[in-house]
């Protein structure tokens, strides 16, 4: 009816859907997931209940989360190896559940869920509990079963998600993980105050560049529009534009039906290059980062076999539109933050071929929003 028209229009926020809407409050999440965490130049974090002393002898990171959420894991590996020099393995929970992993009451286990009640997820934690690990969950729901069953926890603020595929509540958790990241790598000693102070700022400020990425979609758009007919793409980057292209690739599938499989560039010629030919669309998150040349290479080697190359890279890299046919720039942001902005155009992406495609964008066959049995 009339009515419904009208409550829907406006639960939307006049936006055509709930993902668009959800996409563009990423910046707030962002903010607000930060707010209060830095006090007198150092984090705050204290929920979570262990001493610098304890933190300290943390000598193993498992972190364990299903579907988009295992994604921002593959993230905060890079950084907690990366700054807190701690080994750290991130492994879906339905697999993690079911080995034995090496635990001990050094072992910090990261459970990872929006939902905080998927149940793969929650079995990994009880298990790993009654193993001795301590248990943090990142959560975007107050008192769910993650939250309550977890030594501490941290919130995303995310709020409410519906669309079913995540997007706020993605970047919510790769900030909360950042987060922690960093003081892991404090109370290890790997930081010190001022530099995790700056890192904070830096990370702080990624809130800005995501509204200057949302402010003007027409690359995307453009790069949509030539992708929406292909079968099949394939999603490539290296390091941290690896980690995010896994989950450029499920964003795809999930809203639009286009299979999509992401690879660390390194292996493209060890099979996915076989897929490629004239038009097969490539999308790669080419940002600047030490492995800019190598992925650049990979580009090459694409393009070469007759890839259609979309490629998401840091404003000012103007050699990059030699290699590739479609560019989306992003603003500049230190290698550890890219996944912040690089995850967006590739959201907005992901629903511009959906619309294209005529898809539901919220609510996507056979997939649901929370996944509670086994
Ligand atoms: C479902 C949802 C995904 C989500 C995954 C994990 O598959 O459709 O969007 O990433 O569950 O959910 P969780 O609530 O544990 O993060």
């Amino acid at each position: 009816t009339h009515i419904d028209w009208d409550v829907d229009v406006a639960e939307k926020g006049g936006y055509p859907d709930f993902m668009l809407k959800e996409i563009h409050e990423q910046p707030r999440v962002i903010r607000d997931t930060l707010a209060g965490r830095l006090v007198d130049g150092h984090l705050a974090i204290d929920e979570l209940d262990l001493s610098p002393e304890e933190l300290n002898l943390i000598d193993r990171v498992y972190v364990i989360a299903c579907g988009t959420s295992y994604h921002a894991g593959l993230i905060a590996k890079n950084l907690i190896e990366g700054w807190a020099r701690i080994p750290c393995e991130v492994e879906v929970a339905s697999e993690f559940r079911y080995r034995n992993p090496i635990i001990t009451p050094s072992t910090l286990v990261v459970a990872v869920s929006q939902s905080g009640e998927t149940a793969d997820t929650l079995a990994a934690v009880r298990d790993a509990r009654v193993k001795g690990a301590k248990v943090f969950g990142i959560t975007n729901v107050v008192g769910s079963p993650l939250a309550r069953e977890s030594d501490g926890v941290i919130y995303t603020k995310a709020n409410k998600e519906i669309a079913v595929a995540s997007t706020k509540s993605f970047l919510g958790q790769v900030v909360s993980l950042t987060l922690l990241a960093l003081l892991l790598a404090q109370a290890k000693g790997k930081l010190k105050t001022n530099q995790v102070r700056l890192l904070f700022h830096e990370l702080a400020d990624t809130a800005e560049q995501v509204e200057h990425i949302l402010a003007d979609t027409t690359a995307i758009d453009e790069a949509a529009r030539a992708c929406k007919d292909a079968k099949s793409a394939l999603f490539v980057g290296r390091g941290m534009g690896a980690a995010i292209s896994y989950e450029g690739a499920l964003k795809l599938k999930e809203i639009s039906y286009l299979h999509a499989e992401a690879y660390p560039a390194g292996e493209m010629k060890h099979g996915p290059i076989a897929l490629i030919d004239e038009g097969f669309p490539v999308i790669a998150v080419a940002t600047k980062s030490p492995v800019y040349d190598k992925l650049v290479s990979n580009i090459q080697e694409a393009k070469a076999r007759g890839a259609m190359v979309v490629a998401v890279a840091t404003e000012g890299d103007e050699d990059i539109r030699a290699h590739a046919d479609h560019v989306i720039y992003i603003p500049k942001v230190r290698d550890a933050f890219s996944a912040i902005t690089a995850s967006v155009p590739l959201q907005l992406f992901a629903r511009a071929i959906a619309v294209e495609r005529n898809c539901d964008v919220d609510q996507p066959r056979n997939l649901a929003k929370s996944v509670t049995v086994e």
